[in-house]
């Protein structure tokens, strides 16, 4: 019986000290993370480099441990790239991705020079082709592969198949390597998949590793390209609750690596150097969100309603996902969880409920709850709903815990409404 206590740091003495809704996360379990991934992958084999999907959790330190770590960055919007630039990232390890670049964003990353653009169609690698001529510089680029393979996820978090939005097929890529040869000013350097998210074994991964070798064998033997980089996404999988059981880390890489090694091999090609880009791995585990109750209510036969002060504006993702959580009740820790509770957001929005029906100890107001398993896409996919603030993040680094982004103000929700008579620009400089 007691407080519930994340790396060395009393959650309710935080919740009292920072105020909630609350981001919390470890610095230290976030580097073990990296170490473990670096240590199956990059220091494991030769020529195999490992990227932070940035989505999955974007902050200036969380940047300055990438660095210190070595790793790689992908990003996905100027929006990204401007943080990793504010912060010096280096260039030369930044992959730009998306389906749909603005002419923007695909300047600032010619601007800056990053490391790689990720491309998902044809039209967008030749308007890169026309827009490094006119700044004089070369590109490299990967092309987005639609292996076709379907993941037992979410089907908001699948990202191959027939009804994804991501990547060429194959075919339409062995027909396109031609006209992508010929561009002067970008060299395609290889292939990149991405098969979906949170997924619990290796099986989709394996299945798009086969097709995507067999493309690199087939566009060798017919269109004489030759990929030297295999680019196998992210997408492990992590437990949210006791139910989800993800296989180990090393047995998505490691068996990945294997495949490539042995068709390579077998076929007589040099095995592409190869990247993985996981967000969720590394941060979701290394993160929880305290919350102060605000209200309960018995709702007879139905559960007792525990209200929160934050939910769907820091948290989108049950209503998104029908994403499922743990939490526990941090000033009752290790209370018998006889109470079953449904832990409600605030918005006005029925669909903003954080947990439905998890076993708790009798709540009351003014108890602080930690929902568990928060670090990747909570705070990168919070938004202000209700003119909600986004709540600060504490960073908890050998146990002592410090201010990583402050809490947005009642102000800052104002700001970008210029007063009605002012002569707003029309386009706001970044
Ligand atoms: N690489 C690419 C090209 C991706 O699209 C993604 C995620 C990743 C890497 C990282 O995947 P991870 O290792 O984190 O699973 N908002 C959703 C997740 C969407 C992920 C989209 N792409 C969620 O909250 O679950």
């Amino acid at each position: 019986m007691g407080n519930f206590i994340f790396h060395g740091c009393d959650t309710t003495e935080l919740a009292r000290e920072f105020g909630t809704p609350l981001y919390v996360v470890s610095e230290d379990e976030i580097t073990d993370r990296i170490r473990t991934v670096k240590s199956c992958f990059d220091e494991k084999y030769e020529r195999c480099r490992t990227h932070f999907a940035s989505k999955a959790f974007l902050t200036r330190d969380m940047l300055r441990i990438l660095m210190d770590e070595g790793l790689g960055l992908d990003v996905v919007s100027g929006g990204e790239l401007y943080l990793a630039r504010r912060m010096n990232f280096p260039v030369e390890r930044i992959a730009f991705h998306g389906n749909s670049k603005t002419v923007r964003e695909i300047s600032e990353g010619l601007e800056y020079g990053v490391g790689k653009f990720v491309c998902d169609s044809l039209g967008e690698i030749s308007l890169i082709d026309e827009m490094a001529r006119a700044h004089d510089v070369r590109a490299n680029i990967l092309i987005r592969v639609n292996p076709g393979v379907e993941g037992n996820t979410h089907r908001h978090m699948l990202t191959s198949g027939g009804r994804t939005k991501f990547g060429l097929s194959p075919e339409a890529v062995k027909n396109a390597m031609p006209a992508c040869m010929k561009m002067a000013n970008v060299s395609i350097s290889g292939f990149h998949f991405h098969v979906g998210s949170q997924l619990m074994d290796a099986s989709a991964h394996l299945a798009a590793v086969d097709v995507l070798l067999e493309l690199i064998r087939e566009a060798r033997s017919e269109v004489g390209f030759e990929a030297w980089i295999l680019d196998m996404g992210g997408g492990f999988g992590v437990p949210y609750t006791a139910s989800d059981r993800p296989i180990p880390i090393e047995g998505f890489i490691g068996a990945m690596v294997k495949r490539a090694e042995e068709f390579c091999a077998l076929n007589g090609i040099k095995r592409p150097d190869l990247i993985i880009e996981p967000g969720r791995y590394i941060v979701g585990p290394s993160g929880i969100t305290l919350y102060t109750v605000c209200s309960v209510k018995e709702v007879p036969g139905v559960t007792l309603y525990a209200g929160v002060d934050g939910g769907y504006p820091d948290n989108p993702r049950p209503a998104l996902y029908e994403a499922v959580y743990d939490a526990v009740v941090a000033n009752k820790y290790g209370e018998p969880a006889d109470r079953k509770v449904t832990i409600a957001g605030k918005c006005c929005e029925s669909g903003d409920i954080v947990i439905r029906d998890i076993a708790l100890p009798p709540v009351e107001r003014g108890d602080v709850i930690a929902v568990l398993c928060t670090g990747a896409y909570n705070y990168s996919m919070a938004n202000n709903y209700n003119k909600t603030p986004i709540p600060a993040i504490v960073a908890i680094k050998d146990g002592c815990p410090r201010i990583s982004v402050r809490r947005q103000t009642y102000a800052e929700l104002y700001a970008c409404d210029p007063p009605p008579d002012s002569k707003a620009p029309s386009v706001q400089a970044v």
